[in-house]
């Protein structure tokens, strides 16, 4: 794991910098390496390529207080969500995406999903082709 994030750290630093000499990019992926512990799991599984991935993005927003991957909690589980959503296609994914912006209820019960405006839509849709991935256990 951690070698690939040194790997996956210094090709993002060779394309930031357009190739710098080996020894330096070698310092610097170091550095990037040790500081990067806190959220780099979940992005380096996912193969990103420098994006913000919807792993991270959930992270970073407060959809852990009311979803789990697996079970229900305030709001559904990811995981029956991509079941419900699963053959919807980019309809659904649009749909979704504005309905994590906006907030909303009334698919899963009547509490209501918080809307969240400061996420944008691209990645709201981001979010919600990783969510659409999660299989239930
Ligand atoms: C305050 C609790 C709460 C938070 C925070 C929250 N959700 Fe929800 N979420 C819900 C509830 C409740 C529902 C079910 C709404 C319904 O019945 O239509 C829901 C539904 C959903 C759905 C399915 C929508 C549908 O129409 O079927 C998605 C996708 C979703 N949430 C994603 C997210 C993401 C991503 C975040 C973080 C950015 C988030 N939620 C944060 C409570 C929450």
């Amino acid at each position: 794991m951690k070698k690939l994030f040194i790997v996956l750290s210094a090709s993002l630093l060779l394309a930031a910098c357009g190739g710098n000499s080996s020894s330096s990019s070698a310092d610097s992926s170091a550095t990037a390496a040790a500081s990067g512990s806190t959220g780099a799991a979940a992005s380096a599984t996912t193969g990103s390529t420098g994006a913000a991935t919807g792993p991270d993005l959930i992270a970073k927003s407060d959809c852990s207080t009311c979803h789990k991957e697996q079970v229900k909690l305030v709001g559904p589980a990811f995981a029956d969500i991509a079941a419900k959503y699963q053959s919807g296609g980019d309809a659904i994914v649009d749909t979704l995406a504005h309905k994590i912006i906006n907030g909303g209820s009334g698919h899963w019960g009547n509490i209501p999903m918080a809307a969240h405006a400061n996420i944008s839509v691209d990645d709201a849709k981001t979010i919600v082709k990783y969510i659409l991935t999660i299989k239930k256990n």
